[in-house]
């Protein structure tokens, strides 16, 4: 038995109302997996070694829902520009680039390296039509040992030239790694069709095939912005909405696919991913940069829709996960202020509960510290930013997500290992 016993505090969240929080607790790991939290530690387990970390706390790690790994370069640029135009001018040239295997895998090391070191344990990552510079990023990923699905992306229309990929092809190099990553249990392939635009009928309809042969999971974006969403109408004028174009290819797959954005979805929209169990993966950051707009979130928690947040580097401008949270939290208020009185807003606990088991789900029991959960967490030493007076420790929580930084987290944990700093 592989097994270890913390000593800290401890703040998590089981639902999206509350954290739970205990102070110098004793949390048991099993295999990877949490056997429990205690504040008296069980005889049954006294002879298992005790690590006490007890100026700090610990949380579940962050979950990245949805990011551009190869937009990394791209961080901060371009954002007076709106999706569309912003795709041509900087996502597509950028991305040409990661047919060089070197470029490749000099940016993915450092992509690899900066999720490390925001405390991101788990992420769901869109990669280039380039099957070699994907297979690069995922020996990446698997080396640094933290969790991820990792797409690579299938466009054959609507792109630049050096992107648009022969449609035979892109299925071959889909299936391919489909097939040499189905054994993978912590770094896994994902399809991952770019959007409706880019992919053609016969694309979307071989995707859904593999999906399907592979029961694999898909991610994509829908309805980021207006121009985007119109531009879908004029292509499938034939389906009722942007989320039945994927629908209708098999794409919607049960609990399995993640949408990026969801800001423009119509009730009917809603009401299908709710049915097919589709994760929306929130990114307030890039909608706002990008002038998307805002994601009706307490709608999608109303109505039961599987929901999480993402960076969406390079949409959005940063891969700290802290700062998504805050951004959902504001827009959220404006949007309450401006939009929808009856909405509410989104508090502190849910945007936690978002950035930890909600978009934690998608990989299984991930992001909380309850019974059978993988032990996925951070050691936080907030000294540094705590102040004077003595503060409960939902407050220091609260002190470290508006105002902490990635020096505060001292340890990083996936499925049990202690992870080192992965060398450049
Ligand atoms: N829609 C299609 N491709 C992209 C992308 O790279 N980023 C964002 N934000 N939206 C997209
Ligand atoms: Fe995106």
């Amino acid at each position: 038995m592989d097994a270890q016993v913390y000593k800290s505090d401890l703040i998590f969240t089981k639902n999206d109302k509350e954290f739970t929080s205990m102070e110098q607790a004793y949390l048991v790991v099993e295999n990877g997996k949490v056997l429990g939290v205690f504040d008296r530690l069980p005889g049954k387990y006294e002879s298992i070694p005790l690590k006490a970390y007890e100026s700090g706390f610990l949380i579940p790690g962050f979950v990245d829902l949805h990011l551009h790994a190869p937009q990394y370069e791209n961080l901060g640029i371009g954002l007076d520009e709106e999706l569309l135009t912003w795709l041509n001018k900087y996502a597509f040239p950028e991305e040409a680039r990661f047919s060089d295997a070197g470029y490749a895998e000099e940016v993915y090391k450092e992509v690899v390296r900066r999720l490390w070191e925001n405390g991101t344990t788990r992420s769901v990552i869109f990669g280039t039509a380039h099957k070699g510079s994907t297979e690069i990023l995922l020996r990446l990923m698997k080396k640094s040992g933290l969790g991820a699905y990792v797409g690579k992306v299938n466009m054959d229309r609507n792109s630049s030239q050096e992107l648009t990929e022969d449609t035979e092809r892109s299925l071959e190099d889909t299936e391919a790694i489909l097939d040499a990553y189905r054994n993978e249990r912590l770094v896994k392939p994902i399809i991952t069709p770019r959007f409706v635009p880019s992919c053609s009928p016969r694309l979307m309809e071989g995707l859904g095939r593999l999906a399907e042969k592979y029961d694999a999971p898909v991610q994509s974006h829908l309805s980021e912005n207006t121009d985007e969403v119109e531009w879908v109408k004029e292509l499938h004028p034939d389906c009722e909405s942007y989320a039945h174009v994927y629908e209708r290819y098999g794409l919607l797959r049960q609990n399995r696919t993640i949408m990026a954005h969801c800001v423009y979805c119509t009730g009917s929209e809603k009401e299908l991913m709710r049915e097919k169990g589709v994760f929306a993966a929130h990114c307030p950051i890039s909608n706002t940069d990008l002038t998307s707009g805002i994601a009706p979130v307490k709608d999608f928690i109303a109505g039961g829709v599987n929901l999480g947040l993402g960076s969406d580097i390079s949409g959005g401008h940063t891969l700290w996960m802290p700062e998504v949270l805050v951004h959902a939290i504001q827009v959220s208020k404006l949007y309450y202020l401006y939009k929808d009185k009856d909405c509410g807003r989104l508090t502190l606990p849910e945007a936690f509960y978002l950035a930890t088991k909600g978009g934690g789900s998608f990989f299984g029991k991930v992001g909380s510290f309850e019974e059978d959960y993988s032990f996925d967490a951070l050691l936080i030493d907030d000294c540094a930013i705590i102040g004077q007076g003595k503060r409960s420790l939902e407050e220091r929580l609260q002190k470290f997500i508006y105002t902490g930084e990635k020096g505060c987290i001292i340890k990083r944990f996936v499925e049990g290992n202690e992870l080192g700093y992965t060398e450049r």
